[in-house]
């Protein structure tokens, strides 16, 4: 089976607890199973990883690049900011889908009105809360 990393940056790991208002009920648990069974449903084995921790997302993205392992990326606040994951994602070599729960552009706060993933994403799904890695995975898919 083909295999496909879904990437997150930080903060994520409190999806569910963390302003759900903004990010839905659903908890990080249930997206690692859900984000699977999509995946199982597409052909891919997907593998869903979570950190607070730059350096290590950008180990993941470097190694992603090394083996050509198609990523789905919420990069979380380091989107809109981190020069690194920017430098990190221009390597990748198999296709990148940008996710992210809410729609960033059409928040309040000007500073997550840029992306510096989107210039090397294949594709950028936002605003469709956790339904939205589905719709990534598929995108990946149809890459
Ligand atoms: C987010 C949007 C970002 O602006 C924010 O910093 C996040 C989550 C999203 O999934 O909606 O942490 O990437």
């Amino acid at each position: 089976m083909a295999e496909a990393w879904v990437l997150n940056g930080p903060n994520l790991g409190r999806l569910g607890r963390r302003q759900p208002e903004i990010y839905g009920s659903t908890t990080y648990q249930e997206l690692v199973g859900l984000c699977e069974g999509w995946g199982r449903g597409l052909g891919l084995e997907v593998e869903v990883r979570q950190t607070n921790h730059e350096g290590l997302l950008l180990d993941w993205l470097n190694e992603a690049a090394d083996r050509a392992v198609p990523v789905v990326l919420n990069a979380a606040a380091w989107t809109h900011y981190s020069y690194a994951v920017y430098d990190a994602c221009a390597q990748l070599t198999a296709p990148l889908v940008e996710v992210h729960l809410s729609d960033p552009a059409r928040r309040p706060e000007a500073f997550r009105h840029t992306s510096l993933v989107t210039p090397h994403a294949a594709a950028v799904v936002a605003g469709h809360g956790v339904e939205g890695y589905r719709l990534a995975l598929e995108a990946l898919v149809a890459r």
